[in-house]
């Protein structure tokens, strides 16, 4: 059998999926409909120490995790010291499952300030305030990161040693450096080294490109990582957690959601998100996810272009009924061809 992971005291069970923490994606609303899917662990998205250290409305917000979604971990981004501590402290009120440093966001504004993926290229420096923060935090400290900078910088071998020495509980790589940003195809050859490496005990799950089960499965034999996170398969398809899960244990093939349950988890993430972010935010960032919720739907261009371009909650609910008088056969079934 398995074994559990276990990320210091949490246990996750064997070979954990984890949603990874997106950005303006992985809100309450959002996590609610993964954690049906069946996710094991998720994180919220990255929260500016410096602003919760400010106590920026906008990073508060982002602190509220709920105990039907556990085991949660926060994740918080920054460059220096100082604020991280701050911001350790903060989050540690709100009592989540794990504290997880961001080290591989690569965009600009983040990067500039030597935070994200920035602190990449000063590798003393990240394990200095890594292990400042281990000590600080009442909580498993847990990182992500990228394979290294650029291509002649990819030190992940070396880092996820290092880390691992001053007491980080897990690591999450994402088989990408900075330079690459999203380009091209995640390399998990050095996600696979690190495993491979006889010193390393922690956690490590691999995190890049995984978006359907027989490829979860090949990346799990092939590279031997302890789970998988899945960031961007899962917008709009909350249910690839529980469809690799079945995979992996039976070797089958889950049948897709049905046309019931595509719209029964689009309403559900939509009346959330409305009571979550208010009517305007929470519309305007309901639009990234219809087209995958509805992906596959002969015909469907001209109601999901309404979709996103309404910003009338009533339309948008009549439009979803629309969708499901239209593609919803007398039995039920699903009327898609994917
Ligand atoms: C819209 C978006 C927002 C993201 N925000 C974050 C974030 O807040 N923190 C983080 O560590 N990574 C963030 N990422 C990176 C993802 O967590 C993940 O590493 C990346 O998408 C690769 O995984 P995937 O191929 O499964 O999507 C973001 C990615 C996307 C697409």
């Amino acid at each position: 059998m398995t074994p559990s992971v276990c990320i210091g005291p949490l246990d996750l069970g064997p070979f954990p999926l984890l949603l990874a923490p997106m950005e303006d994606v992985s809100d309450p609303p959002f996590r609610a409909v993964c954690k049906q899917g069946g996710a094991d662990l998720m994180y919220t998205e990255f929260i500016s120490s410096e602003g919760l250290v400010r106590d920026a409305i906008k990073s508060r917000q982002k602190l509220d995790i709920y105990d039907d979604e556990r085991p949660m971990g926060i994740q918080i981004f920054g460059g220096e010291l100082e604020p991280m501590l701050g911001a350790v402290d903060k989050v540690a009120e709100v009592n989540p499952d794990l504290i997880d440093l961001n080290f591989g966001c690569p965009v600009k504004n983040v990067v500039c300030k030597d935070a994200g993926s920035g602190m990449l290229r000063n590798l003393p420096k990240l394990i200095q305030i890594t292990a400042e923060l281990v000590k600080r935090s009442p909580k498993p400290l847990t990182v992500k990161t990228r394979l290294g900078w650029d291509d002649q910088s990819k030190h992940i071998v070396y880092l996820a040693e290092a880390l691992q020495d001053i007491g980080v509980a897990a690591i999450a790589i994402h088989g990408r450096t900075r330079v690459q940003m999203y380009k091209g195809e995640a390399d998990w050859t050095l996600i696979g080294e690190v495993k491979a490496n006889q010193r390393m005990h922690i956690p490590i799950f691999g995190n890049g490109d995984i978006n359907s089960p027989s490829k979860a499965a090949l990346y799990r034999e092939r590279y031997g990582v302890d789970g998988l996170m899945i960031g961007r398969a899962a917008i709009g398809y909350p249910w690839i957690f529980r469809e690799i899960k079945h995979y992996l244990q039976t070797g089958q093939t889950l049948d897709p959601p049905t046309v019931a349950e595509r719209l029964a988890a689009c309403r559900e993430h939509l009346e959330r998100s409305l009571v979550w972010k208010g009517p305007k935010l929470g519309l305007l960032e309901m639009r990234r996810h219809y087209a995958p919720y509805f992906k596959g739907f002969d015909h469907i261009k001209e109601i999901r272009s309404q979709l996103v371009q309404s910003m009338d909650p009533d339309e948008v609910r009549d439009l979803l009924s629309l969708i499901e008088s239209q593609y919803t056969n007398a039995t039920g079934g699903a009327e898609i061809s994917v």
